[in-house]
């Protein structure tokens, strides 16, 4: 563990040399409130050269280098990412206000990104494809060419370790441009690649504001895919500026992801499930199992098991590495109260605690378990992107269908229940990208396809189906009679 910043975080890379801007931006502690250091405020300009230094990558070492090697300079980055798991998770706590083992799961997880799509390098292969007499066809798998990864905050290290170790392993050549709030993690990565051999430019992190930094990256003419992970807003401007350029995108935008707790459920192997995916990182999770949905003639037992969990959270400063931390920002803190103070009276079942050692500074919301609300209301529909859960009951299976397809969203779906004729049908017929029979979120799944439905975006990252996202189909089709 260290106790301070090991490099100047004022610098930005690109084309494999480290670069200072003429403005910086504050970076702020959520724990505490207090700014601990800046970083680098890339723009138009910076994004330009990033792109050049990509293309002249791929015109160079990177494009030449076999899908084997990539391989092996994505090895030998996660093992030096996993030599550093504790700095990194000491950077992210405080960056990110991350409870410790949170952080280092965020790191291993990266490591691990990194470890698969090594492996995978070498074994995406084309396919030859029967066709008329005097003919040989066959496809090839190509990278697009230079990639732009837009990332948000709240799960800094494992989102670029899916978008940026696909891409990579592909042959693409990355601009990562982090979130605002979230970008110490991302330069430290990114201080290891050319340890790892990576060729200059193949990787280039520009630092920066969404509206300058990120626009100029989602709307430049020279690049070939963005993948977004972020608001729904915003992931809404990426398409419109990708669509100016036909370029394709991968947006993964959050969601209102609904557990569905069956009669017939294991309420003991559900009830911890339930909770922790809910109030993980402060709930601030794209895949946050926020909608409890419980058959009518258990509801009161469960909401009453998940309860007691609630009254048992302590929230507290990141590195005191309690159950919950603190927001990213004073600005999400705002967010989310603005939705609770919309809870109408009665409806607040439980809360945890906010620890007497948090700051008074630090942005800190008591996880909150809501009951006995509309199922319209506001709470039960749409992303809090806090610690809050709201449970509902339904009646049977129909009725738990309607509910649980019934926002705009789709990304993660759980069902608890022992009749296995009724989890295939419901695996079904629940809308959304993922589906958990007895069981939520299986710890990340790096191997995992992951994306959404709806607003919730499309495309898909992890597992090998990014590979296929983060590259072209080419069908060579040749007559030799
Ligand atoms: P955001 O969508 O503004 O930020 C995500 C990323 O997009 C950041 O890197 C940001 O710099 C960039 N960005 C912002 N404006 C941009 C623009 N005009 N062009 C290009 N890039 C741009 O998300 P924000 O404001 O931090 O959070 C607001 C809400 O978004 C949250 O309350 C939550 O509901 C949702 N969210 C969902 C996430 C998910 O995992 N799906 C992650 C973060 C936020
Ligand atoms: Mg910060």
């Amino acid at each position: 563990m260290t106790d301070r910043l090991w490099f100047d975080p004022t610098e930005i890379l690109v084309g494999g040399v480290w670069h200072r801007t003429a403005e910086t931006l504050e970076v702020e502690d959520p724990s505490t409130g207090e700014v601990f250091a800046a970083i680098a405020r890339g723009g138009t300009g910076e994004i330009d050269q990033a792109v050049d230094a990509a293309e002249a990558a791929l015109a160079g070492d990177w494009g030449a280098m076999p899908a084997f090697e990539r391989g092996r300079v994505l090895a030998r980055l996660g093992k030096l990412v996993e030599e550093q798991i504790e700095q990194l998770a000491w950077l992210e706590a405080r960056d990110v206000g991350k409870p410790l083992k949170q952080a280092r799961a965020d790191a291993v997880a990266l490591a691990r990104y990194l470890e698969y799509y090594a492996g995978a390098a070498d074994k995406i292969t084309g396919e030859t494809i029967p066709f008329q007499n005097g003919y040989t066809v066959y496809t090839l798998r190509e990278p697009h060419g230079v990639t732009g990864h837009i990332i948000p905050w709240n799960y800094p290290m494992q989102i670029l370790g899916r978008s940026v170790g696909a891409a990579l392993a592909m042959g693409n050549a990355c601009i990562l441009k982090p979130a605002e709030e979230a970008c110490l993690t991302a330069l430290a990565f990114a201080r290891l690649a050319a340890d790892a051999g990576l060729p200059a430019g193949a990787l280039n992190v520009v630092t920066g504001l969404g509206g300058e930094a990120g626009a100029a990256l989602a709307s430049h003419p020279r690049v070939h895919h963005i993948s977004f992970t972020g608001s729904v807003g915003v992931g809404s401007l990426i398409q419109q500026a990708a669509g100016k350029n036909i370029v394709p995108v991968t947006l993964e935008l959050g969601g209102k992801s609904p557990q569905l707790v069956f009669e017939d459920a294991d309420l003991d192997a559900a009830l911890p499930l339930l909770v922790r995916p809910g109030v993980q990182n402060a709930g601030q999770t794209c895949s946050a199992a926020s909608r409890i949905l419980v058959q009518r003639g258990i509801f009161d037992q469960v909401v009453e098991g998940m309860a007691a969990q609630y009254r048992d959270l302590r929230v507290g400063p990141a590195l005191d590495d309690l159950e919950v931390g603190p927001l990213i920002s004073a600005r999400q803190k705002s967010i989310v109260d603005g939705f609770l103070a919309q809870a109408p009276s009665g409806s607040i079942i439980a809360t945890g605690r906010i620890d007497d050692a948090a700051a008074a500074g630090g942005h800190y919301v008591a996880p909150t378990l809501i009951a006995g609300i509309d199922r319209d209301h506001t709470l039960a529909r749409d992303e809090i992107f806090g610690p809050v859960q709201v449970v509902l009951p339904f009646e049977d299976e129909d009725d738990a269908i309607r509910l649980a397809n019934g926002t705009d969203y789709g990304l993660v779906a759980s069902v608890w229940t022992q009749d296995g004729g009724r989890q295939m049908r419901l695996a079904k017929r629940l809308r959304a990208g993922q589906v958990f029979l007895n069981d939520y979120g299986a710890a990340g799944g790096v191997e995992l396809p992951f994306g959404g439905v709806g607003k919730s975006g499309h495309g898909r990252e992890k597992g090998f189906e990014a590979l296929y996202g983060f590259s072209t189909l080419k069908t060579v089709a040749a007559k030799h009679g």
